[in-house]
């Protein structure tokens, strides 16, 4: 296959280090950003800066950060075709979201329903930072004009504030700078639940190993997790709309459908009548065989840090070079001196 000539727009996606990358962040993100980097001109970013929102234990963020690094090029991410770098290593990030916290407004970010979902009750010990965390997303994505963000459902929201967020600053400064940026989310695989409770996505932050798959599970604990993973007694249906009011089963499902690339309907079709004991043996065989070179090449990477360093800082000289002339444009329309 021959690149094309011109790219179809410009990709900026990240994930946090915050440790436990998992299949929803596989299925949800990093698998689709690979897909996408012949297509596009990519930036693929550990957003180190979003992960202090919450408290990180300094000892573990730089081997969490250089984890998540590991886990993008494992999945496929080249980090010649596309930018690879941590956020903290390009200073644009910080100066582009104070300016958006002054265009941003706090009716705006009242709204967030994943700030919501995140302090629950503790609303009043949450960080600012936790609080202004989607102005720092928008300033993400501005900072280098990305025109598509390839990501999972639960981002959807925030996408859609760093919209307004371009729309308003283009409104304020009578000035087009900024592109109306579009979310890239898959059918499959852009909302995976948790193994114990199907109305909660699964999540790094989730106390419980068992209601996560993580990128660095060995088959044993795969297997052993997939056994244990929480079902209904009922068979497989024929067709995926039969599956509406069961979750559990729905995601085991949508699992199976988006690592075999193929619809739901085709994971019932091809089980229809089984029981989720013979399902959940066919599904374990999908996932160590889809996620074990994953896994080991995401160990082999972890264990030459120095190269991963290399990698990231290599990555944030090339993101800084595009960011300083969107930076400059928009201090100067700021009317900074
Ligand atoms: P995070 O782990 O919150 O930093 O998310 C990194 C990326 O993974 C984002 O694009 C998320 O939308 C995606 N993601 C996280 N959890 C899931 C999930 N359970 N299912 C699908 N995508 C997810
Ligand atoms: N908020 C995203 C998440 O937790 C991570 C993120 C930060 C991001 N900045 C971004 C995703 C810019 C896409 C584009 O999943």
């Amino acid at each position: 296959m021959t690149a094309p000539s011109k790219p179809a727009g410009r990709i900026f996606s990240g994930a946090q280090p915050s440790g436990n990358m998992h299949l929803g962040n596989y299925l949800g993100a990093f698998r689709n950003w690979a897909r996408l980097q012949d297509d596009y001109e990519a930036l693929y970013c550990v957003v180190d800066m979003h992960a202090i929102t919450v408290w990180q234990d300094p000892q573990d963020l730089q081997a969490q950060i250089r984890e998540a690094a590991a886990a993008y090029m494992a999945s496929g991410v080249d980090p010649e075709r596309s930018i690879l770098y941590n956020q903290s290593k390009v200073a644009g990030h910080a100066e582009l979201a104070w300016i958006f916290n002054c265009v941003s407004r706090l009716g705006w970010l009242n709204r967030m329903t994943q700030f919501k979902d995140k302090v629950g009750k503790n609303r009043e010990k949450a960080s600012v930072g936790l609080y202004i965390y989607p102005n720092l997303m928008a300033a993400d994505i501005l900072l280098y004009k990305a025109t598509h963000v390839p990501v999972g459902a639960d981002q959807k929201q925030h996408l859609e504030l760093t919209r307004d967020i371009a729309q308003k600053f283009n409104n304020d400064y009578g000035e087009d700078i900024f592109p109306l940026t579009e979310p890239v989310i898959q059918a499959e695989g852009a909302r995976i639940m948790s193994l114990r409770d199907g109305s909660k996505k699964m999540s790094k932050s989730d106390p419980s190993e068992m209601t996560r798959i993580n990128l660095n599970d060995d088959a044993d604990t795969l297997a052993n997790k997939i056994r244990k993973a929480r079902t209904d007694a009922e068979p497989l249906p024929g067709t995926a709309d039969k599956l509406d009011e069961r979750p559990e089963a729905a995601n085991l499902v949508g699992i199976y459908a988006a690592l075999m690339d193929v619809s739901r309907d085709a994971v019932c079709a091809e089980f229809e009548g089984k029981g989720f004991g013979d399902f959940k043996k066919a599904l374990t065989e999908v996932v160590v065989t889809k996620l074990s070179p994953i896994t080991e090449e995401m160990a082999r990477l972890q264990n030459d840090p120095a190269y991963i360093d290399q990698v990231l800082k290599d990555g944030a000289e090339r993101a800084s070079a595009l960011a300083e002339p969107v930076l400059a444009e928009v201090k100067r329309a700021v009317g900074y001196l």
